[in-house]
């Protein structure tokens, strides 16, 4: 199985349904593209027709949103079927999935819901991550996830799980940067404790996206600009694990693709100049 994923060192953009004609025709400078898996789960049609044109020009990462590797039921073997049928016809630079559970008794949940960090859990989690490496034959990506509650039987801090399932299975890390520190303000931990927990080695992909912070607690909404301490958290990031392929990721009230390129080009900046020092 290789040891890492072949995406650039270089700073993609979530490609997302309104900005698909636009980057196809117009073909904008990116360094790749993030998609959700399951909306490509189709045996036809034009989205897949488009995914298929814009792969030629771009790399492609698959970013799943419904494998639920923490659900306790085995793993949805259709889905999997699915993900490896679009993996094969892809052939994208990554594959990734998220550290939380989505489905039970069948049913599926449309959010991305907390484990509790126990030992259960985790050896749980990592028997599903190694069966879906497998089917894959490559390392999968895990992703942290933004969660607004805590179990009350948690044996280890959330950087010790995400650390564990790493180590145990060979996996990547998706770092989203922004759930980090939106966990870290929500349940009070300093996220460069989360840093220094988790191996360098293992992250392959960094995400970053904007949160609502207008309740009593930070909304992980993707519905804005990357806020000033994710940036800040972004450089000390990358000052800990060294530059990583980067993504800027926005999901709800979908700005015009020029404001994702924007971000995209600040992140860039950040990462350059990591580079510059280092060099
Ligand atoms: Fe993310």
């Amino acid at each position: 199985m290789p040891t890492m994923t072949s995406l650039p060192l270089s700073v993609g953009i979530g490609l997302r349904a309104p900005h698909v004609a636009q980057v196809r025709g117009a073909r904008p400078p990116c360094g790749w593209l993030e998609v959700h898996s399951e909306n490509y789960f189709v045996d036809g049609g034009p989205a897949l027709a488009a995914l298929d044109a814009i792969r030629a020009y771009y790399p492609i990462s698959l970013h799943g949103v419904g494998m639920s590797l923490g659900s306790a039921a085995a793993l949805d073997a259709g889905h999997l079927a699915r993900l490896k049928r679009l993996a094969a016809r892809i052939e994208p630079a990554a594959v990734s999935e998220h550290l939380c559970w989505s489905r039970i008794d069948g049913r599926h949940l449309n959010d991305l819901l907390p484990l509790p960090f126990t030992a259960e859990a985790l050896a749980l989690v990592c028997e599903h991550v190694e069966q879906v490496q497998d089917a894959l034959a490559r390392p999968l990506l895990v992703e942290n996830v933004s969660a607004y509650l805590r179990f009350a039987n948690d044996a280890m801090a959330e950087w010790e799980f995400v650390a564990a399932v790493a180590r145990r299975t060979g996996c990547k890390l998706l770092f989203d940067v922004n759930n980090v520190y939106v966990n870290a303000v929500n349940h009070g931990f300093d996220p460069l404790d989360y840093l220094a927990a988790i191996p360098a080695e293992a992250v392959a992909e960094i995400h970053l996206a904007g949160f609502d912070a207008r309740g009593a607690c930070l909304i992980d909404t993707h519905g804005a600009r990357v806020a000033p301490p994710v940036w800040d958290l972004y450089r000390a990031t990358i000052e800990r694990f060294g530059p990583r392929p980067t993504l800027i990721e926005w999901d709800t009230d979908i700005p015009a693709l020029e404001v994702l390129l924007d971000e995209a080009a600040h992140a860039r900046q950040i990462m350059e100049a990591r580079h510059a020092v280092a060099a």
